[in-house]
């Protein structure tokens, strides 16, 4: 990326936070029970990679409208709606994780039902951000309520991604779409619902992505380090759940991070910065692995 590209990605994100935190703020307002409006607010700040409201962005920004309020504010609802999968992921009866971005998960700080009480207060928030910030063109809200309702909802969304998790038996690629790829396509047609371009072309890409992002996750479950993850690892052998390791090996792993990346970054439709997005998900996607497991490249 260019310097003036990277300037006003960097200011796109910043009012992304900015969405996130008024978002938060509101449920600050006098007459809050304290301890759900604290709980929120350990969710969502300081944030992680937030690479799923980049991703929203620099989609918008390659169609032209990456730093429109509309692209904000569905990169914000896109990033609120991850904290809450975060939140309900760590809980005892899912992952029962105690580390999560490297301080206390939101139960082992605020107890159970807080927990589960902010997962579901940041899921409305996320609806009410969109409500709120894409209310000035009403033809792009009605798309973006559409897609980031079946991002995280069922038959294909995360509800629908954890729900494999109480089955008997699932399939590792449909299992790991739905869970993680479904917010990352979400992400990447958010994008374009933002700036008024068709969506449908731009799944394949999110697809891809989330699905590479979840195999990356996979690898850093069994070879990463807890402190730098700042989340325990060998979490997917220890509940018995799919991983690409397992399934593929190391290297078999890594070959198909490698080409899921590339069939993404091919994906990308027509548009007016096809080919800087295209660069840029290729240099982004490097960062998945830490750089002792990336190969040469
Ligand atoms: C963690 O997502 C959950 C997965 C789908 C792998 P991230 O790795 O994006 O988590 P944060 O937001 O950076 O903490
Ligand atoms: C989380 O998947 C995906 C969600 C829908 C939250 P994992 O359980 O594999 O992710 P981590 O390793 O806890 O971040
Ligand atoms: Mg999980
Ligand atoms: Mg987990």
């Amino acid at each position: 990326m260019d310097t003036a590209s990277r300037e006003g990605a960097m200011q796109a994100v910043m009012h992304v936070e900015g969405t996130l935190e008024a978002a938060v703020r509101r449920g600050e307002a006098p007459g809050h029970p304290p301890g759900l409006a604290a709980a929120i607010r350990h969710a969502v700040f300081p944030g992680g990679a937030r690479i799923r409201p980049q991703l929203c962005l620099a989609v918008a920004g390659a169609c032209g409208e990456g730093g429109s309020p509309v692209a904000a504010t569905a990169a914000a609802s896109i990033e609120l709606l991850h904290c809450a999968s975060l939140v309900h992921d760590d809980l005892p009866c899912f992952d029962d994780a105690d580390l999560r971005r490297g301080k206390a998960s939101v139960h082992k700080a605020f107890g159970e039902r807080l927990a589960v009480l902010a997962g579901d207060a940041l899921i409305v928030m996320a609806f009410e951000v969109l409500g709120r910030g894409a209310a000035t063109h009403p033809e792009r809200l009605v798309e973006l309520l559409r897609i980031v309702g079946a991002a995280v909802g069922t038959p294909h969304g995360i509800s629908a991604g954890q729900a494999w998790e109480c089955e008997p038996a699932l399939d590792l690629v449909q299992y790991q779409r739905a869970k993680t790829g479904a917010l990352f396509s979400g992400a990447t047609m958010a994008g374009a619902a933002a700036a008024g371009f068709e969506t449908a072309p731009w799944r394949a890409l999110g697809d891809g992505l989330g699905e590479a992002y979840q195999v990356a996750d996979d690898i850093r479950d069994v070879f990463g380090n807890p402190d730098d993850l700042g989340k325990p690892v060998g979490q997917d052998a220890a509940h018995a759940r799919p991983n690409a390791v397992h399934a593929l090996g190391l290297d078999g792993a890594v070959d198909r991070l490698e080409a899921l990346v590339a069939a993404a970054a091919e994906s990308i439709p027509i548009c007016p910065g096809r080919k800087a997005l295209r660069l840029r998900i290729i240099e982004e996607a490097q960062q998945f692995l830490p750089k002792k497991l990336r190969r040469a490249a």
